[in-house]
């Protein structure tokens, strides 16, 4: 296993470009399954997460080709439908092939994925709302076995709380289902939308496009598709943190500013400078750097995957800052890691109270997950002295080229054999 070492305390300066986002390359590539035909993604950052995705559609009888950030996928001839719990237990996401197989081939049988270190993280809104449709399901040795004799048919979904995947296998199960599909309660991330847009440009009939209430009217057959993916505005929200806690300043390009609106006025109330203009963001650190509270929310709200890397920059404001974690029931693992460099947080129950302190020391740290590790590596620029954060290939199934990017930010970063 790899390990990232930093020697922090050095500003960052420069110009990076915002890759295209992982959770909404998922999904799209998700979706190929529906229809035969080349299907091209554009965009589409090269990840552990993505490769792994790409790994499961082959293993169904999928093809694909990449040229540049461009993705061709070709699933005419899917001659399996069943996602192996190898695959799955590295990636959660895999749950996303449910939907759409079952919709394609009236069959799919895919491995549950076990828990993971943020939360238990269930699936029962994914299988209540395909029971809903018509579909049956039977759960044996860690497997969903899911199928229906003909196709299925609509229904009305409503999600207790709006899940992002959730909302996702839904609307790729109706887009090919008999009659008129509602979901309420829906997600309304900016993923969601992406993923509407390739169904429509596919021939799917979706209306309620951006709001929590999503109507689906199934057609009998799709085309392949042509869609770009959004930026990623869980990078852009990592790097515009990390230069307000490492200090400088820097330009990031290709990005989606509208996609971040929670993000951008908290740290513009914590006395950051953040100017956007359509693509890009500037953002640059002022001498002192207030606390804030968050409390993490479904979008529009701030977001949970950047709950850790804010508290990170939350470490090294001035006063006290309560960041409430609202939507997972353990995404505290940086916590205690942070703590080891020297910061100053209590837990108490799904909130942990920061106080700002003025340096951060470089220490030997852990990755537990994608955005703890994200965390360690802001905290890591800004500290005083080495710091070395081991199990890496969690910082790698989120985020395109990190080293080479915080490099032409000026960072002074890089990678070891553990
Ligand atoms: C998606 O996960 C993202 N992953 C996560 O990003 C993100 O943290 C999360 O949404 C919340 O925004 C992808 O899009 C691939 P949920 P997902 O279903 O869909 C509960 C990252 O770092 N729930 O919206 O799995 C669940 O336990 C990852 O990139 C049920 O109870 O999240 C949680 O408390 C981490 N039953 C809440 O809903 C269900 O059937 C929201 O989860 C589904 C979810």
């Amino acid at each position: 296993m790899d390990k990232l070492i930093i020697e922090g305390a050095r500003k960052l300066q420069g110009e990076i470009r915002i890759s295209g986002a992982k959770n909404a390359a998922l999904p799209l590539i998700a979706a190929t399954l529906l229809a035969p035909g080349w299907h091209v993604i554009h965009n589409v950052p090269d990840l552990r997460d993505t490769r792994t995705i790409l790994a499961l559609l082959e293993t169904l009888g999928a093809e694909w080709k990449r040229e540049g950030s461009t993705l061709l996928v070709k699933t005419d001839s899917l001659n399996n439908f069943e996602a192996s719990y190898e695959l799955v237990k590295t990636m959660r996401a895999s749950i996303l092939v449910l939907g759409p197989l079952l919709a394609r081939m009236g069959k799919a049988r895919v491995s549950l994925p076990g828990g993971c270190a943020i939360g238990a993280r269930p699936i029962d809104f994914h299988l209540l709302g395909l029971k809903k449709m018509g579909a049956s399901l039977d759960l044996e040795d860690g497997y969903v076995t899911a199928s229906v004799k003909k196709k299925l048919s609509g229904g009305t979904i409503y999600f207790d709380v709006p899940s992002v995947t959730g909302t996702e296998n839904i609307l790729m199960a109706a887009v090919l289902a008999k009659g008129e599909t509602v979901i309420k309660n829906a997600a309304r991330e900016p993923e969601i939308t992406n993923l509407v847009d390739m169904l429509i440009s596919m021939g799917a009939r979706i209306a309620g496009k951006d709001t929590d209430r999503l109507t689906i009217n199934g057609v009998k057959s799709l085309k392949p598709a042509e869609i770009t993916t959004i930026p990623d505005r869980i990078e852009t929200g990592t790097y515009l943190i990390a230069v307000g806690t490492a200090g400088g300043e820097a330009n990031l390009t290709h990005c989606n500013p509208s996609h971040l609106p929670s993000l951008i006025e908290k740290l513009r109330a914590a006395g950051l400078t953040v100017k956007d203009s359509g693509n890009s963001i500037y953002v640059s650190r002022p001498a002192k750097v207030q606390s804030i509270d968050i409390k993490t929310q479904p979008y529009p709200g701030f977001p949970t995957d950047l709950q850790a890397q804010l508290m990170a920059l939350m470490s090294l404001a001035t006063g006290l800052s309560v960041i409430t974690e609202a939507i997972f029931e353990n995404r505290f693992m940086h916590v205690a890691e942070l703590k080891r460099m020297g910061a100053e947080i209590k837990i108490n129950g799904n909130s942990a109270i920061v106080k700002g302190i003025a340096q951060l020391k470089g220490a030997q740290v852990m990755a537990t997950d994608l955005r703890a590790s994200a965390s360690l590596v802001v905290a890591g620029l800004a500290a005083h002295g080495v710091t070395e954060i081991s199990r890496i290939y969690h910082l790698e199934r989120g985020y395109e080229d990190m080293a080479g990017k915080l490099k032409a930010l000026g960072a002074r970063v890089r990678k070891e054999k553990e």
